[in-house]
């Protein structure tokens, strides 16, 4: 068993024998605690978005067990407190509305409480990062913990991911080609087990994203949820805890700049959702490491995907671990000179040393540098005149075609415009036209809503078409595809220039140059700006103070009074 080096901040709370003292421990020992776990050994907060409304997530209760076991081993005093979790799949009008709000409760939970260290459990998709931003503010030793992804979805002898299905099925139906009945009962076979979605989509790419980054166990990305595996990594994630804290290794020990460059490089090698640009922006600039879009440019340039999953690819995440899992992937950027060896990791051991010899079990799921899915997979960043502080692409998920395009814009001005526009047989739209989405940005929507894929005219699935160019300033789901031009920066609530586009403007898209121009004269623009109107704010409550305080897609939409690390200092005495 480990000796704590120093007087952890816990002992702020448990040690002496005062009246504060009493206080802190008899309360807490009215769970039946003995008196020995308050001797100043390290307290490990277990902080779990477990929540039966966030399906992916409903397990991390017997995760958390796990970690208990392996605290306790190594001589630490776990306690498990909830904080706000957020379901992708049922959150209106977005989950990405309440991540910030729920990184408040993160670290404010953990500042104000006898903490030392903390694993941080989740699995949903703006669960991790709203955990690691308010750890990476707090600023104590941490571990995440992700709950892993589900089994492979299975359909009539066919493997199916979540939400990759979703799209393409329902387009099956919309185009005549699938009946509603077939539609129906692929439900029950795409989520079959305990887990988060099992396409590359957020979820995975974040859980790979805290693989990357070294601030979870290794093998954190693929394990399954159901698989034994996962409670052995959780597990052994409780006992390094421990170590972390008697070792002083604080979360921005961990998440360095290079830390970062080596995660931008796997989410490129992974096939990432284009959210883990928003996402790492922002835990980034909490911890203090300063990252912005052209560093997702630089670095991701020359990065082939060469993981074969959907949504750009074939299999699924249960494949992806029987293959090799991430450090397969980063052992096989670290041969192409893509991956910087030294980045230290919560598990004690440098990246270097984690990926060394690395073995391949299908090269057909993780494929060699030399033969990718795609050679170009980092996520571009294009600017222009509609886009001044940017916009993101995903050329993976793309249709090369199209990558290089000019056509008509067809407007809307939000999305229920969309919804009532887009199946009039009159509609004025081709296969070579451009949606333009308006009002889905941060302040717009609020929250910035993954509807930035738009699905496709009706009249124009029916002829076979299969991908438009589509420009907004909303996400997408990690598990969609298409020719998707996202996170237009500014906002068209917020005066962009996406706000002044009219039906019938060319727009020019051009991903090898990294240019999205709007072929509108300056003079034009200007007058269409004079009688532009700002949206309706919300009416109070929490929506008043996002749509105030929130920043733009290129700055990570975090709040700007939460940007920074406010430390976990011993906060004065509650009686
Ligand atoms: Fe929760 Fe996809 S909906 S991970
Ligand atoms: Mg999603």
């Amino acid at each position: 068993m480990s000796k704590p080096k120093r007087r952890l901040r816990s002992s702020a709370w448990f040690g002496g024998d005062g009246k504060n003292a009493f206080m802190h421990r008899s309360w807490m020992k009215n769970q039946g605690l003995p008196d020995h776990v308050f001797d100043g050994r390290p307290v490990i907060g277990i902080c779990n978005t477990w929540s039966e409304l966030t399906p992916c997530n409903a397990h991390l209760r017997g995760i958390a067990e796990h970690v208990k076991r392996g605290v306790y081993e190594a001589g630490g005093f776990p306690l498990e407190f909830p904080v706000m979790s957020l379901g992708e799949s049922n959150m209106r009008p977005t989950a990405m509305l309440f991540r910030n709000l729920a990184s408040m409760d993160v670290e404010e939970s953990i500042r104000s409480n006898p903490i030392d260290g903390v694993i941080l459990l989740a699995g949903c998709d703006k669960t991790t990062p709203a955990l690691l931003m308010g750890a990476a503010s707090a600023n104590l030793p941490s571990i995440v913990v992700s709950g892993g992804p589900m089994l492979n979805g299975k359909f009539r002898g066919q493997d199916i991911g979540s939400g990759t299905h979703v799209w393409k099925f329902a387009e099956d139906v919309k185009a005549g080609r699938m009946a509603v009945s077939d539609f129906l009962s692929a439900e029950q076979g795409q989520s079959r087990s305990a887990g988060s979605c099992m396409t590359m989509g957020t979820a995975s790419t974040m859980a790979s994203m805290v693989e990357a980054l070294g601030i979870g166990m290794p093998d954190n990305a693929a394990i399954p949820a159901v698989d034994a595996r996962r409670g052995v990594l959780a597990h052994m994630a409780g006992r390094r805890i421990v170590e972390l804290v008697n070792q002083d290794i604080n979360i921005s020990d961990i998440l360095t700049k290079t830390a970062f460059e080596n995660a931008i490089r796997v989410n490129g090698a992974i096939g990432g959702s284009t959210n883990a640009v928003l996402h790492l922006i922002a835990i980034a600039r909490r911890v203090g490491v300063e990252l912005n879009l052209d560093d997702w440019d630089r670095l991701g340039r020359g990065v082939p995907t060469i993981v074969d999953l959907m949504p750009s690819g074939r299999f699924l995440m249960e494949d992806f671990y029987y293959a090799g899992g991430l450090t397969t992937v980063m052992a096989a950027l670290d041969d192409a000179g893509l991956l910087d060896r030294s980045a230290m990791t919560v598990s004690g051991r440098t990246v270097g040393d984690i990926i060394e010899n690395a073995p391949n079990y299908n090269e057909e799921v993780i494929r060699p540098v030399g033969n990718p899915l795609t050679k170009e997979g980092g996520i571009a960043v294009l600017r222009g005149n509609l886009a001044p502080s940017g916009a993101v692409i995903k050329p993976s998920a793309a249709t090369p075609d199209l990558m290089q395009h000019r056509g008509k814009a067809v407007v809307f001005e939000n999305i229920e415009h969309y919804y009532e526009r887009i199946d009039d047989p009159d509609l004025d739209i081709d296969a070579t036209s451009v949606m333009v989405l308006k009002n889905c940005g941060p302040r717009g929507y609020p929250g910035m809503a993954e509807v930035g894929n738009m699905p496709l005219p009706a009249k124009l699935l029916k002829q076979g078409v299969s991908d438009m160019v589509r420009i907004s300033d909303a996400r997408m789901s990690g598990t969609a595809y298409g020719t998707v031009v996202l996170h237009v920066a500014p906002e068209a609530a917020a005066g962009g220039a996406l706000a002044l586009v009219r039906d019938g403007d060319i727009i020019e898209l051009d991903v090898a140059g990294r240019r999205l121009e709007l072929m509108v004269s300056d003079a034009e623009l200007a007058k269409r700006r004079a009688e532009w109107q700002p949206p309706e704010p919300p009416q109070g409550g929490y929506q008043s103070l996002y749509v105030e305080r929130v920043t733009q897609a290129d700055a990570g939409c975090d709040f700007d009074f939460l940007v920074g690390r406010r430390d976990a200092g011993i906060p004065r005495h509650s009686h």
